[in-house]
């Protein structure tokens, strides 16, 4: 079987330049909080279009970060409802369950796999102060009907972009730009990845990103001045500048996958299968993930993998149906519980083998239910 992933073939393409952004941190003796990160900062609200960028130490503070920074500003409180799509990855609930906030679970569209947004209007009351849109499989989220409710009902919204790096709209507009805040995962396996755990927010907002600098620092602006309850979570030289390396490929790592994606959709023709639609706007797809569907999920599963081609799940248990939130286990969600039994994500990544891609999409047509 080849790797659903080959991340080290991935990063073996920048070992030179790594091993000198490794070398110029191990000999500066600066390890946090420095120029690396300030650089990294810079270029990475460069990428996105915003006005800051701000690096944590992962995904889920980023996204945490962004809500208790809302929260010092007045613009949340304590148990206000935060409506988010239950096939995402659990960590888009957990930010809002830490931030102190009560997680409001809605549908996603079956075609998009992205949040419904009749669904969110459907599910505003009177308690509703933000929506997290996520970008799921590296697909932007109708980011314009987000906007229209949001603006209807004063809501927040919160971009969860931890697989969308440089999608763009449109107008060009890129993921981190798109709404009033946004987070980002820099976990290796991402499209931007670093060499361990890694994220950033983005904003527009001075006075969000004002907050958030001293919450990931203790709550500190000043040293051992500390004015409110922060964290520690900060992105480190290390990966700052790792990441400042393979920041310089996103956009054309991006558009392989799109390439991929296109080898994928030309050539699988199985009417078994139901194969993800394109967007009509290419640049507003990553493909992070390449998730088909198929109501006999587990057997085309076994049987990709008979023919040594590997597959996962993005997710097997939507969150309604995590332990963790057992109090939401009797809400009614059947469109995400039945994509949690049907999704199979294919491997596609950049320098992925053409042999590889013709063995998925031959494995692919061979199956019979
Ligand atoms: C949609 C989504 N949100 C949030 C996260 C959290 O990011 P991290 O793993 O860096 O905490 C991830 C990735 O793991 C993710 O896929």
């Amino acid at each position: 079987m080849f790797p659903f992933l080959d991340l080290a073939g991935i990063n073996r393409r920048d070992e030179a330049a790594l091993t000198e952004a490794f070398q110029r941190v191990l000999r500066s003796g600066w390890y946090v909080l420095g120029e690396e990160v300030a650089a990294f900062e810079a270029e990475y609200a460069g990428l996105c279009g915003a006005r800051h960028a701000i690096g944590v130490g992962n995904g889920l503070d980023a996204l945490t970060l962004i809500l208790r920074g809302y929260r010092q500003l007045g613009r949340l409180a304590e148990s206000d409802e935060v409506i988010l799509p239950n096939n995402s990855f659990v960590a888009t609930a957990l930010a809002v369950s830490e931030a102190g906030l009560r997680p409001v679970l809605v549908e996603p569209d079956v075609e998009t796999f992205n949040i419904d947004p009749a669904a969110v209007e459907a599910a505003i009351g009177p308690r509703t102060r933000a929506i997290i849109a996520v970008h799921l499989y590296g697909r932007l989220a109708d980011m314009d009907a987000l906007r229209r409710l949001a603006d209807r009902h004063g809501l927040l919204l919160i971009e969860d972009a931890a697989q969308a790096h440089g999608a763009r709209d449109a107008q060009g507009l890129a993921a981190g730009a798109l709404g009033d805040a946004a987070g980002f995962s820099f976990f290796p396996v991402k499209n931007l990845g670093a060499l361990g755990d890694a994220g950033a927010l983005t904003t527009q907002d001075d006075a969000l990103a004002e907050q958030v600098r001293k919450l990931r620092n203790y709550g500190s602006s000043r040293k051992y001045v500390h004015e409110l309850q922060g964290v520690n979570s900060r992105l480190d030289e290390l990966q700052a500048a790792l990441l400042r390396v393979k920041l310089a490929r996103v956009e054309a790592d991006a558009q392989a996958r799109r390439q991929l994606a296109g080898r994928y959709l030309e050539g699988i023709d199985n009417p078994h299968l139901r194969l993800p639609r394109a967007p009509v706007i290419a640049e507003s797809h990553v493909w992070h993930q390449f998730v088909i569907r198929s109501a006999q999920r587990d057997a085309l599963q076994a049987h990709l993998e008979s023919l040594g081609v590997p597959s996962l799940i993005h997710y097997p248990i939507p969150i309604h149906r995590q332990a963790a939130y057992a109090e939401y286990a009797v809400v009614d969600l059947p469109v995400s519980m039945q994509l949690a039994g049907e999704v199979l994500s294919l491997p596609l990544y950049p320098g992925m083998a053409e042999e590889w891609v013709d063995r998925t999409i031959e494995a692919c047509n061979t199956f019979r239910p």
